[in-house]
Order: structure tokens, then sequence, then C-alpha cells
């Protein structure tokens, strides 16, 4: 019994819970994933926004880390982004395990 209190709370610390070791992160699947489906319009080097925001740019792992919370509202929440649609359920998936622990 003791033991599996044990287990319960340990799987509750960072070390060893569901984001220890993120598999999906920058590297593997967040930098492409934008610059494939967002930059087009979302780069600040892009020489043509179609009326993107100036604010909303992912050149960098900071400044997609600061547009978390966005990324998840306007991609897979209101489906709004990107304009065209277009992403497949792995992507979505992809994206929700990234924006939760690997960004
Ligand atoms: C074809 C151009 C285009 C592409 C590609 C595109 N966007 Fe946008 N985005 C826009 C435009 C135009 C706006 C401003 C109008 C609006 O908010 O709908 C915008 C606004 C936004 C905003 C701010 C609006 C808000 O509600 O916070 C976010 C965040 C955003 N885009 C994220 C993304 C992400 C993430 C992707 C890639 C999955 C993406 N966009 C792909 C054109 C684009």
């Amino acid at each position: 019994m003791l033991f599996l209190l044990m287990l319960a709370c340990a799987s509750q610390t960072p070390d060893t819970g569901p984001c220890a070791q993120p598999t999906v992160t920058w590297d593997s699947f967040g930098q492409s994933f934008l610059i494939t489906h967002c930059q087009g319009c979302h780069a600040s080097t892009s020489p043509q926004r179609y009326g993107a925001p100036e604010g909303i740019s992912f050149d960098t792992q900071e400044q997609s880390a600061e547009l978390q919370s966005s990324i998840e509202r306007t991609v897979l929440d209101q489906e709004s982004m990107p304009p065209a649609g277009g992403l497949n359920d792995d992507e979505r998936e992809l994206l929700a395990q990234w924006l939760a622990c690997g960004i």
C-alpha cells in the first residue's frame, strides 16, 4: 500500500510526470511545423504577411513559447489558423503534445 502511494506521488513530480522527457520538441516538431504552416505569413521576414499582425511572428522558440496559448486557441480550439486549414489529425495531435510539454 505504501509502495502504491509512493508510486502515485512519484508520478506527480516533474522528473517522472508525463512531461518529464518530452519527445515532441521545438527541434523535432515545433520549428518545422511553424515554418510549414504558419511562417508564410507569420515570419518577421515574410515578404507578404497577408495581413498577419506585426506582433504575431514565430521566428524563434522564445517568441513561439510566448504565444503558446494563442497558438493553442487559434489552431486547436477555434481552428481559425492556418486560415486555409489543411492540418491532419496527426499534426493536430503532435501540436497538442508539443504545446503541452515540449514548447
Ligand atoms: C495565409 C496567411 C496565414 C497563415 C499561413 C497563418 N496565419 Fe495566423 N493570421 C493571419 C492573419 C491575416 C491574421 C489576422 C486576422 C485574424 O486574426 O484572423 C492572423 C492572426 C493570427 C493570430 C492572432 C489572432 C488571435 O486570435 O490571437 C495568431 C495567434 C495566429 N494567426 C496564429 C497562426 C498559427 C499558429 C499559424 C500556423 C498554424 C498561422 N497563424 C498561419 C494569417 C495567417
